[in-house]
């Protein structure tokens, strides 16, 4: 029997990431952070001096990407190698997430990537985060959650995780780039941002991390 996959699609800021790693820890499943590779693969690009418009090479690029994510465990928190070097912050940044949109909309790319993302799902489950998990990585999954917010509300979430980690930034210039990547992605033409037909769809702008679990938890036991 195949692993069941919870999938939780959205745009950037709407809480996916803590969402999703919140689930996997509570129910002991495994994690897929899709966007973390989509942003490994454009450090990879930068370090190795591959042109964003180079199809060809990043579709290469990412066939041999060599990633490894290790969970938190009591040891250690969580971490992201790639090429055996922590990746886990410079991939974070903003310039990472519109490069990585970037060649996220390659659809070579998207190819190379796809296997890769299904070897995640092994029992007993798999939380995947991404954009389209729920359309194309697992169309299959038993439940499908596409988390969404205002872009004003993810902006300001957004503020709030860089002012705390020292990082300066204005309001107006996430918003700029937070509504830039939204259209990027929903506006590309392989695996735009998108609800799959049977997502259920959240808006967490007036939610707390703690509600958004509970509903998506209540979902899970009714479907069972
Ligand atoms: O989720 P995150 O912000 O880390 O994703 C970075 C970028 O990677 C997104 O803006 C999107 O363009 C791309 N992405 C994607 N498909 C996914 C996950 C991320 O196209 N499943």
């Amino acid at each position: 029997m195949t692993a069941p996959v919870i999938c939780i699609d959205g745009p950037g800021g709407s809480g996916k990431g803590t969402i999703a790693g919140r689930l996997a820890e509570r129910l002991r499943w495994h994690l897929l952070d899709s966007g973390a590779l989509y942003r490994l693969l454009a450090l990879a690009a930068q370090k190795q001096g591959v042109d964003l418009a180079d199809e060809a090479a990043l579709a290469e690029l990412a066939g041999r990407l060599n990633v490894r994510f290790i969970p938190a465990s009591k040891e250690q928190s969580a971490d992201i190698l790639l090429d055996g070097e922590s990746a886990s912050h410079s991939i974070r940044t903003e310039q990472m997430g519109s490069a990585a949109s970037i060649v996220a909309a390659l659809p070579a790319v998207r190819a190379a990537l796809l296997q890769r993302q299904r070897d995640f799902r092994q029992s007993p489950g798999l939380i995947a985060d991404g954009r389209d998990m729920g359309t194309v990585v697992f169309p299959d999954a038993p439940l499908k959650i596409f988390l969404t917010a205002s872009a004003e509300e993810r902006a300001r979430r957004r503020y709030l995780q860089l002012k705390q980690a020292g990082v300066t930034a204005t309001l107006d210039g996430l918003l700029d780039e937070i509504k830039q990547r939204d259209k990027r992605d929903s506006e590309r033409a392989v695996a735009p941002l998108k609800p799959a037909v049977d997502a259920i769809q959240l808006d967490s702008t007036a939610l707390t991390i703690d509600q958004v679990l509970e509903q998506i938890l209540r979902q899970l036991t009714t479907r069972k």
